[in-house]
């Protein structure tokens, strides 16, 4: 697709999964020259660093598009369904961090260690599915490749920072409010989230009883699956965490295996980390996630009284992770996308890659 290193624009640079999506880059050593940066209006001309410089942000409205081989859709997802359809018309190939076309059938929806696949048909707009969503079939996939799985029920402990920039500042500004003894009013969250938890801040849909979060993990592990009738039974809640997101986790298999099966088909996949070890009571937390590229995965056991076969195994298991929902969730998948449209993209760095 590309004949030399991409020329590759980053929408949303200032923000939570932006400022990511640069760290890679340029961690994956990206020139900057290839690298355009662009935000909305209110912050262009400013600088955000990139590798040891900085990249001027330019007005996402005013894009050369046409200078790009790849646009990395990181704004939100009213700001994506302008963008996009103008890059796509310029010639780019986008791959989009929003919900704007998540859900759209002709849009791939793509983790690459899962369905990657999907990109040999080189798609020109691909989407990046919701962080929570990412994380959770990223641990889970070897498990359904192995023994199959016939229902998931699983309940989040979201970072702030998924609600972008502002969350992260919120937590920050609340909690030093809350230590001062000031009772500060929240204005990211309608909760205060300093000492709190709390349901996701998305809308909930009163028929259903379902909030946006929780609608998209059902929608979304769906169609990465190609699984339309998977059972998935989602509660999705916000903690007063910075970053990575954690999720516990019930499932049910299609065949029955032990501990040592599922840990065995975790440990060969190279986009998990085992992290499992009751005697030090070592365990994946969002602070070991943060930064990290795999989706750590532990405290993985049977259900307590569910059935098991002669040889002792189980259909039912409980397992915890945590995942960065700002790497793994957002800007890494993307990036994994990009680097698996093109096997000449100058992004050199094959050992990162499920
Ligand atoms: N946060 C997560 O964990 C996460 C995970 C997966 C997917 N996502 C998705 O990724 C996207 C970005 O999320 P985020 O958390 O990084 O949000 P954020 O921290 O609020 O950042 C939003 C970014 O969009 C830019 N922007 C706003 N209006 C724009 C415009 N008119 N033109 C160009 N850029 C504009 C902002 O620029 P200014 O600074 O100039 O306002 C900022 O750079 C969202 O679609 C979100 O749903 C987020």
């Amino acid at each position: 697709m590309w004949s030399e290193a991409p020329r590759i624009g980053v929408v949303g640079a200032t923000g939570a999964v932006g400022r990511e999506a640069l760290a890679i880059l340029a961690e994956w050593g990206v020139p900057a020259d290839r690298v355009s940066a662009f935000a909305s209006a209110r912050s262009a001309g400013t600088l955000v660093p990139y590798g040891t410089g900085a990249l001027r942000i330019g007005d996402g409205a005013h894009g050369a598009w046409h200078e790009l081989d790849l646009v990395l859709q990181c704004a939100p997802t009213a700001i994506a369904r302008t963008i996009v359809p103008r890059a796509l018309d310029a010639g780019a190939a986008v791959v989009d961090a929003s919900s704007a076309y998540r859900d759209d059938p002709d849009v791939p929806l793509v983790v690459p260690g899962v369905n990657g696949h999907l990109l040999d048909a080189a798609p020109r707009l691909i989407a990046s599915p919701n962080c929570s969503t990412i994380l959770l079939v990223t641990a889970l996939d070897p498990i359904r490749r192995a023994f199959g799985i016939a229902s998931i029920t699983v309940s989040t402990y979201q970072a702030v920072s998924g609600a972008g920039a502002k969350g992260l500042e919120e937590l920050r500004r609340l909690t030093r409010a809350a230590l001062d003894g000031i009772d500060a009013a929240p204005a990211a969250f309608a909760e205060p989230c300093a000492f709190n938890c709390f349901s996701h801040n998305s809308p909930v849909d009163p028929t259903t009883g379902l909030n946006v979060e929780e609608r998209k993990m059902i929608d979304e592990s769906r169609k990465i699956w190609d699984a339309p009738g998977l059972r998935v039974n989602p509660t999705c809640i916000r903690v007063p965490v910075e970053r990575a997101h954690s999720e516990s986790v019930t499932v049910v298999l299609s065949r029955a295996a032990s501990t040592a099966d599922l840990r065995t088909a975790l440990s060969g996949a190279s986009s998990v980390c085992v992290v499992d070890d009751p005697a030090t009571g070592r365990f994946p937390t969002p602070r070991r996630a943060t930064g990290a590229d795999a989706v750590l995965v532990g405290r993985i056991r049977p259900v307590p009284g569910a059935p098991t076969d002669s040889a002792g195994r189980s259909r039912e298991f409980a397992l915890w992770l945590s995942g960065d929902q700002l790497r793994k969730g957002a800007a890494l998948n993307a990036l994994q996308i990009a680097h698996r449209l093109s096997a000449r993209c100058a992004v050199h760095v094959s050992h990162r890659f499920p």
